[in-house]
């Protein structure tokens, strides 16, 4: 080899984030879901609108679209009644808002997760105590909740993490033993069944929520539904998401504290077309994800997400062995560098960490409802040990060619090979 292609090949494999050569191209960058490259908008979503537009009738109140929206996504899932709200947030408040806690009783949550799923319980006056996690999954550990599970315990919230399902027959059967709900965060796991072949996330736990905000496996932009079996939470949850008033009586009424959830006709209508997309999302995000598995599974100090013919893949995680917090955060910039982009830890930190439970500002300066809780380091060991020295998720997506998927193997292989000591 001449000293030319030898300093050639050395560059090539020098980290980019160091001054190497990126494996991707800079100017070609992922299928990404903040640009159309990444998403499934088109002719369909078009259609919609102009439809919605066209009818003069935007408004979820007296419009056709997210009634139809709902009975569509109720019957996809597998449930009797599906509840349309304005976010995946929202969504989660009208669950918890169904469940009804009197102030100060707790609701079990995991510590990975994105905020949306812990805030509801404090606007609705109640705690959010934090379940320790499975450490491949990252899911919530069925002991751990069962340890926590009290006399003011009302809920758990069950996170379906980067779309792997977590235990929610145990976590029901747990529920049920305590004479509780399991509510069913899906926000990352749309179609995802809870066993291979079994019924989907969203059907097991007494209520389902989703989010159709820009980057998940289907958007409208921001939106949310909640799946439910059960009619008096169904009727519940319509009202919470329109201001207590109960429109099926005709009658102008306000009964009880309740805010506006409601969707709009043009984020329906997009979702409509939307659901029709999405079983060949998941099909693709599934198929891609088992070809890069295929190709990385030997590398010493890696760690793939079990797979049972269940994961949706909404981010492919990465569990890498033998790094501190530092080398960690470089293994994520590092494979960003390489055109991969991906994030450290997933979170900066789990959720309980967080300034809004840290200093609980939510009313005024009462403290209330956190006033006598304390949420410090270390109460969950497995998810800091996750958060800051494990794991590194790469945001996945249906858009992915061969091509893309050989890249992010490079990447990937690039990057481990120079930080991971084999
Ligand atoms: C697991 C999980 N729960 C809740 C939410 C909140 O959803 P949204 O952003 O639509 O309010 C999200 C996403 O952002 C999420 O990933």
């Amino acid at each position: 080899m001449s000293v030319d292609r030898q300093e050639a090949g050395e560059a090539v494999q020098r980290l980019a984030i160091d001054g190497g050569t990126p494996v991707r191209d800079p100017g070609r960058p992922l299928p990404s879901p903040l640009t159309a490259s990444g998403r499934t908008i088109g002719a369909e979503e078009e259609d919609a609108v102009l439809r919605v537009l066209r009818s003069g009738m935007l408004s979820g109140v007296w419009g056709t679209e997210v009634k139809a929206l709902t009975e569509e996504f109720a019957a996809l899932i597998g449930t009797r009644y599906a509840v349309a709200c304005s976010s995946g947030t929202a969504a989660i408040h009208l669950a918890v808002a169904a469940v009804d806690p009197e102030p100060g009783d707790e609701i079990i949550v995991p510590p990975i997760s994105d905020m949306g799923t812990v805030t509801p319980i404090l606007a609705q006056n109640a705690i959010p105590v934090f379940a320790d996690v499975d450490p491949v999954t990252g899911n919530l550990d069925p002991d751990a909740v069962a340890a926590l599970i009290g006399p003011r315990t009302r809920a758990v919230v069950a996170v379906h993490l980067f779309g792997k399902p977590a235990p929610v027959a145990r976590l029901r059967e747990l529920t049920d033993r305590a004479g509780i709900v399991l509510i069913e965060d899906c926000a990352q796991a749309y179609l995802a069944p809870v066993r291979p072949g079994g019924p989907l996330a969203g059907t097991v736990g007494q209520l389902g929520c989703f989010s159709l905000q820009q980057y998940k496996h289907i958007t409208a932009g921001d939106g949310g539904l909640v799946t439910t079996d059960d009619p008096d939470l169904a009727l519940r949850m319509r009202r919470f998401a329109d201001k207590g008033w109960p429109r099926e009586t005709g009658e102008r009424g306000y009964l009880h504290y309740a805010l506006n959830y409601r969707m709009t006709e043009l984020v329906g209508a997009v979702a409509r077309a939307q659901l029709g997309k999405l079983p060949g999302v998941v099909e693709r995000r599934r198929a891609s994800a088992a070809a890069f598995a295929a190709k990385v599974a030997g590398l010493p100090g890696l760690t793939l997400p079990p797979d049972d013919g269940d994961h949706v893949y909404w981010y492919y995680p990465l569990l890498v062995d033998g790094l501190d917090e530092a080398g960690l955060r470089r293994y994520g910039a590092a494979l960003t560098a390489e055109g991969v982009p991906a994030l450290a830890g997933y979170l900066a930190r789990p959720l309980y960490a967080e300034p809004v439970l840290r200093t609980p500002l939510t009313y005024g300066r009462s403290g209330y409802p956190l006033a006598g809780h304390e949420y410090p380091d270390g109460l969950c060991p497995v998810a800091e040990d996750l958060v800051y020295r494990r794991l590194v998720v790469v945001p996945w997506n249906e858009n992915f060619t061969d091509a893309d998927v050989d890249d992010i193997i490079a990447g990937v292989a690039k990057v481990h090979g120079a930080l991971v000591a084999s």
